[in-house]
């Protein structure tokens, strides 16, 4: 019989989140197991639900939806998104600077795919959401990693990016705020990074889907605000997590700062979004709703004390930094925290080898540090958004597993 292998494109294209370990979880729950799942930021699993106002412009668009559309997307949608980078200080951005995709997935995937070729670098952050390293291998170039400091709130060492550039680097991403940090960078580290992208002629891809989940007094500031007429920016967004609409689809990319230096790769984005036709159209009618100018800077009441994700934020940061060997930075935006593990305590050398123990003794799953491109097998990851009931039990778990957990 002939067999069909996966194509050699996809030879060192990894996306542990949905991995192996996932794979295991899902046998477990196959043959009935139940399990408490600490490892997708799908909001609408965990009882969040897309806001009422977008259900239904939604829903009463559907017949206006049928077709494709502009393959940028619909001309509201790319108006309320260039008025929401205005806001954020993104200046010159036009409608045909706008591209709504498929959730900023697609958009992450079809950036790389219109650059790199073979021999390309590209800087990525470790720890990374790792489809930013997944795309840029499947485009054919070199992930390069730069390191994310703990001991500074997970803000990129700026010293190991400058290590890192060599005369392949053509661009560099950053994640901010960050998955799975919880991280916000700094304004004054944004402005050494354009510096740096300015002097190495790089392209700055900056990945703000979490912009709108800040808490405390965080500020987030966009690199492409800072970047001035000179350095090509692209700043991906969505509706995905600030409205809880994972399922629909829909995220956008900007471009800015200096458009002239990039036209090649211009047209090639240009050929490659009309090569998919469209985004979702229903999810394009959400946009102009979601963005009303009158949400600008306004925080949704769950990322405020009584809030279910600002307390389940200090829930989960005050119970591992409780558990001897765990510790964690407090996040400040997002869904997400990234403990350290004491591994010398623990005989700790194969992460994912600890979250498939962890799977199998307790039926809790956590996603290894590894999957983010993370250096030392001394993380992972959890998500924060099941309820304060699973949490709980989650940690309580932790705890009794590590209390004499052993791995060598
Ligand atoms: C940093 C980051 N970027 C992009 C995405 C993808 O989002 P979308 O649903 O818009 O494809 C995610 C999803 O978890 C993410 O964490």
């Amino acid at each position: 019989m002939r067999e069909f292998a996966k194509s050699h494109k996809l030879d060192h294209v990894c996306y542990d989140i949905r991995g192996p370990v996932m794979d295991e979880a899902n046998m477990m729950e196959a043959a009935g197991e139940k399990i408490l799942k600490l490892n997708i930021g799908n909001p609408a699993t965990f009882g969040f639900n897309a806001p009422d106002d977008v259900m239904q412009v939604m829903s009463s668009s559907l017949p206006l939806a049928q077709g494709y559309s502009d393959s940028h997307g619909i001309i509201a949608a790319r108006e309320a998104i260039i008025r929401y980078d205005e806001y954020r200080g993104i200046k010159g951005v036009t409608p045909a600077d706008i591209y709504t995709g498929n959730g900023v997935s697609e958009l992450i995937t079809m950036s790389m795919q219109g650059l790199l070729d073979s021999g390309d670098e590209v800087l990525v952050p470790s720890p990374d959401y790792p489809l930013w390293t997944a795309s840029v291998t499947l485009a054919g170039g070199t992930a390069v990693h730069y390191v994310c400091d703990e001991s500074a709130d997970w803000n990129p060492d700026i010293e190991d990016i400058k290590k890192k550039i060599t005369p392949n680097t053509k661009a560099i991403v950053i994640i901010n705020p960050n998955n799975p940090t919880g991280a916000v960078y700094e304004k004054d580290l944004l402005m050494q990074i354009v510096e740096v992208a300015r002097e190495n002629g790089l392209i700055i891809f900056s990945d703000e889907i979490y912009d709108r989940l800040l808490m405390d007094d965080a500020v987030h500031t966009s690199i492409a605000s800072l970047a001035g007429d000179d350095v090509f920016c692209i700043t991906f967004s969505g509706l995905s997590k600030s409205h809880m609409s994972a399922g629909f689809r829909i995220g956008w990319m900007s471009l800015s700062g200096n458009k002239k230096a990039a036209r090649g790769y211009i047209e090639g984005l240009n050929m490659l979004s009309s090569m998919r036709l469209c985004s979702n159209v229903p999810a394009q009618h959400m946009v102009a709703t979601a963005l009303d100018p009158a949400s600008f800077g306004k925080k949704d009441p769950l990322l405020l004390p009584g809030g279910r994700i600002y307390d389940q934020r200090e829930f989960i940061y005050n119970a591992l930094n409780s558990i001897d060997g765990i510790s964690a930075v407090k996040p400040k935006a997002a869904f997400y925290i990234f403990p350290k593990m004491d591994i010398k305590k623990f005989g700790i050398t194969n992460d994912e080898q600890f979250v498939l123990d962890f799977l199998r003794e307790k039926k809790i799953l956590l996603v290894h540090g590894g999957g983010f491109h993370w250096g030392a097998p001394d993380h992972f990851r959890i998500v924060y958004l099941p309820d304060m009931d699973t949490l709980s039990a989650s940690m309580q778990g932790l705890k009794e597993f590590l209390a004499d957990y052993k791995q060598n």
